[in-house]
């Protein structure tokens, strides 16, 4: 207005001013505009709140975001996380705590070459752990095998091996002795067939203590050289007896069997003698050939 009023006093010949040029924005225009602003306010300022809040929620912190701080080495998450797809790591490593790999289902660790064909893997499911591979080795920290399953061979340890049950071998049984536990007998058999015993070298059955025994329902036959029975004494039991008047030969146009007399040197050989007369032997039968 001041300035309107000194307009019209400064020159009244002059034509009349046209009349000013509002300044700004009036009306509806004006209304408009303070609408859009009053809007754009509340969008900043929800925009602003939903900012904190998500800020409040995610827990932004100057080291990360929540559970997942981030540190000059690498990402620290100290929460469960989850992955959906594949994880590609270098190294899985656990400090101070230990290792669980655990699945509700079952358990892979697979190796595979450069084609992806699966070279050895270990299975943990629920009833089995299954190791496929060509050679399965259990080494102990000193680098000693203690167990060796491989198609071709099988190493138990190096000290004691204990199986609480039978064990049973298809192939030959290859070993320098086969001894009884302590204070147990060691037994040998065959049900349904027969023990064979063979040495090139000897074979040599004894025992210190007790008796040695050979029993059969059939015969015993012993083959060899020169058989020696050397005792203090010596005992022929069951032998049975011929009464010289009743085996007189019952027909006798049959000629009698030839019969012996057993005669014993003094050195232990025995010899047949004539069945009638005393038993004379020579020097040369005595003679003492196949001493042991
Ligand atoms: C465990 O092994 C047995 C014998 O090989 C097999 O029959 C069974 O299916 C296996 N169990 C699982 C869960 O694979
Ligand atoms: C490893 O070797 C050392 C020294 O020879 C021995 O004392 C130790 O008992 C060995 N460990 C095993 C598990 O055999
Ligand atoms: C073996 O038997 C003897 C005598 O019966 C006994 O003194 C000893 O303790 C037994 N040994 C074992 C390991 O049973
Ligand atoms: C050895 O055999 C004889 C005769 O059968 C028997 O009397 C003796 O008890 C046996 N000895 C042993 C230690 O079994
Ligand atoms: C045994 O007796 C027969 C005759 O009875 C005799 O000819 C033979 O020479 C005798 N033999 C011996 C070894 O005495």
């Amino acid at each position: 207005m001041n300035h309107e009023d000194a307009n019209g006093g400064l020159d009244l010949n002059s034509p009349p001013p046209p009349p000013p040029q509002p300044v700004g924005i009036y009306g509806w225009r004006k209304r408009c505009l303070y609408a859009f602003v009053l809007a754009l306010m509340i969008v900043v300022i929800m925009n602003l709140a939903l900012t904190v809040w998500i800020l409040r929620i995610l827990r932004f912190s100057l080291d990360g975001m929540g559970h997942l701080k981030i540190k000059p080495s690498g990402i620290q998450v100290k929460a469960e996380a989850e992955f959906l797809k594949t994880v590609y790591v270098d190294e899985l490593k656990s400090e101070g705590s230990p290792l669980f790999l655990e699945s509700t289902k079952s358990v892979h660790l697979l190796t595979t070459d450069r084609s992806r064909t699966i070279r050895s893997r270990l299975v943990l499911d629920q009833e089995n752990i299954t190791a496929s591979c060509d050679t399965f080795r259990v080494v102990d920290s000193n680098g000693t095998v203690n167990l060796l399953l491989s198609s071709q061979k099988v190493i138990l340890g190096n000290g004691d091996a204990t199986v609480p049950g039978d064990i049973k071998f298809n192939g030959a049984v290859f070993t320098p002795t086969i001894q009884s536990p302590l204070n147990s007998s060691l037994e040998i058999s065959s049900e349904n067939s027969k023990v064979h015993i063979t040495a090139i070298g000897g074979v040599s059955l004894s025992s210190t203590l007790a008796n040695v025994t050979l029993q059969t329902d059939d015969n015993i036959y012993i083959q060899s050289g020169a058989l020696h029975l050397i005792g203090n004494e010596l005992y022929l039991l069951g032998i049975p007896t011929v009464d010289a008047t009743t085996s007189l030969p019952v027909k006798p146009t049959t000629a009698p069997p030839t019969v012996y007399q057993l005669c014993v040197c003094e050195n232990g050989k025995a010899f047949l003698g004539n069945a009638s007369g005393n038993c004379r032997a020579s020097s040369e039968i005595c003679s003492d050939s196949t001493k042991p």
